[in-house]
Formats: C-alpha cells, sequence, structure tokens
C-alpha cells in the first residue's frame, strides 16, 4: 500500500471512531464515585436538593450522567461553551439534544426562577471542583 493511502486509511478510521465515540451517550455518562464532590455554599447546597429531585433522574447523581441525559460534570458544560444564560435557557425551554443520542430535554417548568439560580450554583461549583472552569 502506498504510504499516502495508508495515512488517508489511517484518518478514516481515527475519524470514525472519534465520530463514533462523539455521538456515543455512553462517553458523556461518568462513574458517580469518580466525581469530586465539594463542601457546597449554602445556595449550591440548596441547589443540589433540588437537582437530586429534578434533574438526577436523567443527569445522574453528581450530574455524572445516565442514558437519559449527558454529565453535566464535563468539559463541553464549561462556562466558556454553555455560560449561565445556556444552562438557564435548557432549564426553561428544554434542549434538543445535540451532543449525543438522547430524547429531547423538556422545559423543566416545575422549577421556580430562585430554583434555576441555586441549580447554576450547584452545576458551577460540582464543575469547579472537577477542574471544570
Ligand atoms: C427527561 C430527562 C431530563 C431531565 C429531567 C433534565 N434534563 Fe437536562 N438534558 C437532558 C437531555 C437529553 C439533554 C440534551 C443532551 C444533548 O445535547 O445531547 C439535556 C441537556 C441539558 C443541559 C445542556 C444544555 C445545552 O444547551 O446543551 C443542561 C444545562 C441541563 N440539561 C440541565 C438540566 C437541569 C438543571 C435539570 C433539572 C432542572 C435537567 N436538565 C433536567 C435530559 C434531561
Amino acid at each position: 500500500m502506498k504510504q499516502g493511502m495508508k495515512w488517508a486509511v489511517a484518518l478514516v478510521v481515527i475519524g470514525g471512531a472519534y465520530f463514533f465515540l462523539s455521538r456515543n451517550p455512553a462517553n458523556v455518562v461518568l462513574p458517580v464515585e469518580d466525581i469530586t464532590v465539594p463542601q457546597f455554599s449554602a445556595e449550591a447546597a440548596a441547589g443540589e436538593v433540588v437537582f437530586n429531585g429534578t434533574c438526577a433522574a436523567c443527569h445522574g447523581v453528581n450530574a455524572a450522567g445516565t442514558a437519559l441525559g449527558p454529565a453535566l460534570v464535563s468539559k463541553i458544560y464549561q462556562t466558556r461553551i454553555h455560560a449561565d444564560f445556556a444552562l438557564r435557557a435548557a432549564m426553561e425551554n428544554g434542549v434538543t439534544p445535540h451532543h449525543g443520542r438522547y430524547a429531547p430535554m423538556p422545559p423543566q417548568e416545575q422549577i421556580t426562577g430562585a430554583e434555576v439560580e441555586i441549580l447554576i450554583a450547584y452545576i458551577r461549583e460540582l464543575q469547579q471542583a472537577n477542574g471544570i472552569n
């Protein structure tokens, strides 16, 4: 096989693997015990309670992800890529999935504006404790 051809094949294989992994929900589900849980601020601690009652069914305990929703302790959700307004919009309007093969996230109409803010505090402090942001 010619050298150029080998490179072309290698690129297709690597590109294909990357595409497959990036589309595979399993790669955005983390082992819950691998997540460092910090000493939360009072705001974030209150956010954790709401999160566990409302969001963890899909996003998992410690926001580690499940088959129904991605890990939020993920570089994809750092502030530079998903700023606070994006988190707010996700909760208020729901989400059309764009990071994996998930069903859409429904708008979280049952939570109040104040709860949205403490949920953001919780997600950000959890991210920071895990080297994100
Ligand atoms: C019924 C399952 C479900 C519930 C409940 C749920 N989510 Fe989601 N969430 C999802 C899915 C699915 C996605 C989209 C993943 C993707 O982009 O592929 C998502 C995406 C997100 C995103 C990323 C938004 C973006 O722009 O990409 C945030 C932030 C988020 N959810 C936060 C929350 C919070 C906070 C709660 C609780 C108030 C919550 N979710 C409840 C399933 C859920």
